[in-house]
């Protein structure tokens, strides 16, 4: 007993001591002496606790192999929680931590907020259409401050997953296809949920996913084996990882998947080599859900015990959910298959993460029931989500029935129409349907008023049942306007949720159809979480808004963009298909040796069933303004070295309103030691225009702006040619020449 409290005491005042170490986000000078003397007193097994992750009871979303948790808690088996949240119950565990433990350090408590806390914005997916990088900063802000509110530290997010695969459901949850736009997005997410100082109670840990390139999974399927060449993976996937955390995340998670045979959890090449000695990352890394228990299955470990031991000597430091550290690690350390050192290493690691955030100055500074309360689901949030969602829908098609009228009948047709469940997407972390204040039916609605709105579901998302076509056609019969919600249901993306279709699924296609056939103007309104193969309802609808699961304001953002109070600016940020034979499909593909030039030649580059253009190419979206570009003014057409050139174009809203834009920049070099893509994104910038107002717009080009990985996979520009072109889109724009010597 007595042993005890000393031993407390000199804990306490390690703790204490704490408070005066530097604070960083930067991941740059992290370093807490004292977090190195409580170490000295530190049991291997009160060490290994620290390296352990446990779900609580909650929102579980795999296998719940332990029961019981509360005790490893007591006994230091357990230093870390997920899947719990509320102030309340997070300091009741914390108090177990804290006041039951022999050192009472405290526990760090994650949680999967990806698209916002209470306050739910669109899917990652639409948020990234957006193209808007300093909202994306703002929605992780409001995250960050919902959630740190209710007592959590860390979030598992950014998403940063490159992905070209619509197949694969988990696509929703990241930025797109492409490595520029995702990296921007990447590092202002971290900016926003980090803040300046992370020992700020109204910020959170940032947790980069899933290193590495898990949104390459062979055929779409979640899980599913990866394998790319290093040249391949450095410059179109690890960019985002790489980029939130140069912004400062201090953790990240291991992918699922392997890569190159090797499975991420147990990855040297990955998480030492890279993130490590080149990146120089100096925050911790956690598996993900069971990774280490999976590489039995994977065939790349005996069983659970030797799964640990592969996966914390290749520098694993935390176990999500496998319990192999808490059963195996001991014994391994004793036997010398683990050094001590490696341990020391992980735990300082999560130790000091655990005092960048403060939680040894004050063990509770996240539990604040009162600002739970102030700081929840706010007007000002709610305004915030409502633009947001609104900025993130992309007009894939208008032939002129948008915007709708507000006089005469409008026909809403579709169970996603009055589904408020399907707006919040999947992973609403604490998103509730109760928080939403209308359906998409519901703010038609209250736009044009009761009387003047005929619903009919039609048929739901995924049956076959045909039973309520009749009706569907008897409204849009009666009405001036019809308006058609249909996608998937939101279950159908995000983990666990891969399609071997992207065709809009069930019978939904069959009633637009059937009421187009009627020859009314009809707004099919899309509520989806991939790119999906939309060549028959492109054909069918007089316009297409894709909405994405747009989030708690959803409902109101879909009838702001349908009746033209705001005028939609969102632009794709992932490439739509015209069939799923063409996938992958993306704009930085390469030539080839025989490019398709000729329409009627064979020996080319192509298929003979479709086109090799997308329906909808990356970078698109209409407004209901229009703009016009004219052609690139170079300010030299060389630069060498150091130096560089300007780009320009003016931008002229020729429209009757305002609109934004957002004006692109892509580059193709010519002839490379390696083969170069036709088209790279390297610079965009979003600007709001009054109608007749003309604005240029400039991009500075220097030998970074042409660097790749050469052959010699040094990073540099090489001399030679260029194209740079300047437009709306991946597909047009004007072109102009330059070289680089
Ligand atoms: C997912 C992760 C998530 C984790 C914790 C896993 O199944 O792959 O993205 O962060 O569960 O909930």
């Amino acid at each position: 007993m007595r042993r005890r409290h000393l031993l407390l005491f000199a804990a306490g005042l390690l703790l204490a001591a704490s408070c005066n170490s530097p604070k960083t986000t930067t991941g740059k000078t992290l370093s807490f002496p004292k977090v190195d003397s409580l170490l000295k007193v530190m049991t291997l097994e009160e060490k290994i606790g620290q390296m352990v992750l446990l779900t609580s009871d909650w929102s579980v979303t795999g296998p719940s192999i332990r029961e019981g948790y509360l005790e490893d808690i007591r006994r230091g088996r357990c230093g870390n929680i997920f899947n719990a949240y509320t102030a309340d119950y997070t300091r009741k565990m914390q108090e177990i931590a804290v006041n039951e433990t022999r050192l009472g350090i405290p526990l760090l408590f994650g949680y999967d907020v990806i698209h916002g806390f209470r306050t739910i914005f669109p899917v990652n997916l639409g948020i990234s259409c957006s193209w808007d990088i300093d909202a994306v900063r703002e929605s992780a802000v409001i995250a960050a401050r919902e959630a740190a509110a209710a007592g959590l530290h860390w979030t598992y997010s950014p998403m940063c997953d490159i992905s070209v695969e619509p197949r694969w459901g988990r696509i929703s949850e990241g930025a797109g296809e492409d490595p520029y736009l995702g990296s921007l997005i990447a590092a202002a997410m971290t900016e926003g949920y980090q803040g300046k100082d992370l020992s700020d109670p109204l910020t959170l840990l940032a947790c980069v996913k899933h290193y590495a390139a898990y949104g390459a999974p062979q055929a779409g399927r979640d899980y599913n084996t990866v394998d790319m060449s290093e040249r391949w993976l450095r410059e179109f996937y690890l960019p985002p990882y790489k980029a939130a955390i140069d912004a400062g995340a201090l953790s990240v998670m291991a992918s699922f998947n392997e890569l190159d045979g090797v499975p991420a959890t147990a990855n040297k090449h990955l998480m030492q080599d890279i993130l490590r000695d080149e990146w120089g990352f100096q925050g911790f890394v956690v598996t993900d859900y069971t990774g280490i228990n999976e590489m039995v299955c994977h065939g790349y470990a005996e069983d659970e015990a030797d799964a640990g031991r592969l996966a914390v000597n290749a520098g694993i430091d935390m176990d999500m959910q496998s319990a192999s550290f808490l059963n195996y690690l001991k014994e391994q350390v004793e036997s010398g298959e683990v050094s001590m050192k490696t341990v020391d290493d992980a735990v300082r690691r999560i130790l000091n993460v655990k005092a960048a955030l403060g939680l040894f100055d004050d063990p509770y500074r996240y539990c604040s029931p009162e600002r739970e309360k102030e700081l929840t689901l706010t007007e000002e949030n709610l305004r915030f989500a409502r633009k947001l969602s609104a900025e993130s829908m992309v007009l894939l098609k208008n032939d002129g029935v948008l915007p709708l009228k507000t006089e005469g009948k409008i026909a809403v047709i579709g169970a996603l129409a009055d589904s408020a469940d399907d707006l919040l997407g999947s992973w609403r972390g604490a998103g509730e349907v109760q928080h939403i204040p209308r359906t998409i039916l519901g703010a038609i609605r209250e736009k044009v008023g009761e009387k003047n709105v005929i619903y009919a579901r039609g048929c739901d998302e995924l049956s076959d049942d045909r039973s309520g076509f009749a009706g569907a056609i008897a409204a849009a019969i009666l009405a001036k306007q019809v308006v058609m919600v249909i996608g998937e249901d939101c279950q159908w993306t995000g983990e666990a949720a891969s399609r071997t279709s992207i065709k809009v699924p069930g019978v939904q296609t069959e009633l637009l159809r059937r009421i187009a056939a009627l020859g009314k103007p009809v707004t099919v309104v899309l509520m989806n979480g991939r790119p999906l193969d939309l060549s028959e309802e492109s054909e069918l609808a007089g316009a297409i808004l894709e909405a994405w699961y747009p989030g708690t304001m959803g409902g109101y953002a879909v009838a702001d963009v349908l009746f033209g109070d705001v005028n939609p600016s969102g632009r794709l940020s992932v490439t739509f298909p015209r069939n799923l034979g063409q996938v992958p499909l993306y704009h930085y593909a390469k030539n080839t040796g025989r490019p398709y030039v000729h329409p009627e030649a064979k020996y080319e580059s192509r298929y003979l069933d479709s086109p090799n253009t997308p329906l909808y190419p990356f970078g698109y979206g209409l407004s209901y303004t229009s703009f016009d570009y004219s052609p690139v003014a170079l300010s030299a057409d060389s630069f060498t070295g150091d130096s560089g050139i300007t780009a320009a174009v003016t931008v002229t809203n020729k429209g009757p309103r305002e609109g934004t834009e957002t004006v692109q920049m892509y580059i193709r070099d010519l002839v490379g030691s390696v083969t170069r893509p036709v088209r790279q994104l390297k610079g965009f910038e979003r600007i709001t225009l009054a109608p007749g107002e003309a604005r240029t717009v400039e991009f500075y080009i220097d030998a970074e702006t042409l660097s790749f990985y050469r052959q010699d996979m040094t990073w540099g520009a090489e001399p030679g040619g260029f194209n740079v072109w300047i437009g709306p889109d991946s597909s047009t724009g004007n072109v102009a020449g330059f070289s680089y010597r």
